[in-house]
């Protein structure tokens, strides 16, 4: 079995942290996504994992490289235009040839991993496999019909009026049969060949399409609350330990993990928390489910349930909460005289303000 791993198209939906960086790097718990989806196709027991790369190829690459950390040998399949998740397994025909693969979405997030998934699918083998969750709007999905025993009856992209709240969640199990279907179909009205269409074929075409139903156990990290709440997911977990200094007047609470080089002085770390390498926290309170990236510098600041991007700078901010800050950002207080609130930003970027 192969892995296909997809991590081209463009991110529009985190925009503000996706401008300078692919959606597969940001980071969960100081970790990139792409990352959690290499491990869980390592712990399968997969060791060929084709990448499909876009715009940001070079970025991706010097991420994961020739994938030896994960215990992976990666190949990477250039993809030349976002033109869909079925094309992608157009381009990766020669590097899957008739091998069974998973496909695992790089933005994704499965937090109890793909190996129930691929358990039931070595036991049946059924032509494809998919992996589902209810959702509260499922209008944003490829929305499936289910029967009673997990057959897949049908599979609608994006659907305005969904006949289930059952989501495919971004990871597939394929038999080679695939590839005639993505060879079948055509694109969609957003100009996509639709990994929904080609399953759909397949079971117009009388193939034996099943589900696995996860509960509640995955994020769709491509917003920014899905963002907030996989690194909350992620931090429950957190291994406590300290790479960093912690002076006499701090305290650190809780699940925290100290990276190599990090410093807290007469500051409130209240885990769980992660605190990147080299950042320093001075003066401040970090609360529960936060990470703070590499390379920060946090002064006087309280911060709490968010992610802070490497390089980034918040000096004398009473209150942040539910906040992504991207890389190299600045946040400080607003003069006194006159009172005013001085706002430098990117495009999409999103911020509300307390008064
Ligand atoms: O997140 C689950 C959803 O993913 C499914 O429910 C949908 O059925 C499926 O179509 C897909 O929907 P999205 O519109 O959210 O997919 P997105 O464009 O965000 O792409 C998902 C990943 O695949 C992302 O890491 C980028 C990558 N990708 C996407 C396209 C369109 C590629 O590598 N190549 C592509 O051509």
């Amino acid at each position: 079995m192969k892995a296909l791993v997809l991590s081209g198209g463009s991110g529009t939906r985190l925009r503000p942290l996706t401008h300078t960086s692919p959606k597969q790097l940001v980071p969960v718990a100081n970790k990139p996504v792409l990352y959690y989806v290499l491990e869980d196709i390592a712990r399968a027991g997969i060791t060929e994992v084709g990448i499909v790369v876009g715009d940001t190829a070079f970025e991706i690459h010097e991420a994961v490289g020739d994938g030896s950390k994960f215990g992976l040998h990666v190949t990477y399949l250039p993809q030349e235009k976002p033109l869909g998740l079925a094309h992608a397994v157009l381009i990766a025909r020669d590097f899957l040839g008739d091998n069974d693969f998973v496909m695992y979405l790089g933005d994704s997030f499965v937090v109890d991993g793909i190996g129930g998934l691929l358990d039931e699918f070595r036991a049946d083998r059924a032509d494809a496999r998919i992996l589902l969750t209810r959702v509260p709007d499922p209008s944003v999905f490829g929305v499936a019909e289910v029967a009673d025993d997990g057959r897949i009856l049908g599979l609608e992209e994006k659907p305005a009026r969904p006949k289930s709240n059952m989501a495919a969640v971004g990871v597939y199990l394929f038999t080679p049969v695939v590839h005639q279907a993505v060879r079948a179909i055509e694109p969609s009205r957003r100009g996509e060949l639709e990994i929904t269409h080609a399953i759909q074929w397949l079971i117009d075409t009388r193939h034996d399409v099943r589900s696995t139903v996860v509960h509640g156990y995955w994020k769709d990290t491509g917003d920014a609350l899905g963002m907030l709440e996989a690194n909350r997911f992620v931090l429950e977990s957190v291994e406590p330990r300290s790479e960093g200094t912690v002076d006499a007047d701090s305290e650190v609470v809780g699940r925290v993990r100290i990276e190599a080089g990090a410093q807290i002085r007469g500051s409130r770390v209240v885990g769980p928390a992660v605190i990147g390498c080299n950042t320093v926290i001075s003066g401040s309170y970090i609360g529960p489910y936060t990470s703070i990236a590499e390379n920060c510098q946090v002064q006087d600041t309280e911060i709490e349930y968010s992610i802070v991007l490497r390089d980034a700078h918040l000096d004398g901010v009473s209150r942040v909460k539910a906040s992504l800050i991207g890389r190299n950002a600045s946040v400080t207080p607003a003069p006194r005289n006159p009172a005013s609130n001085r706002l430098i930003l990117g495009d999409h970027s999103e911020v509300q303000i307390s008064s």
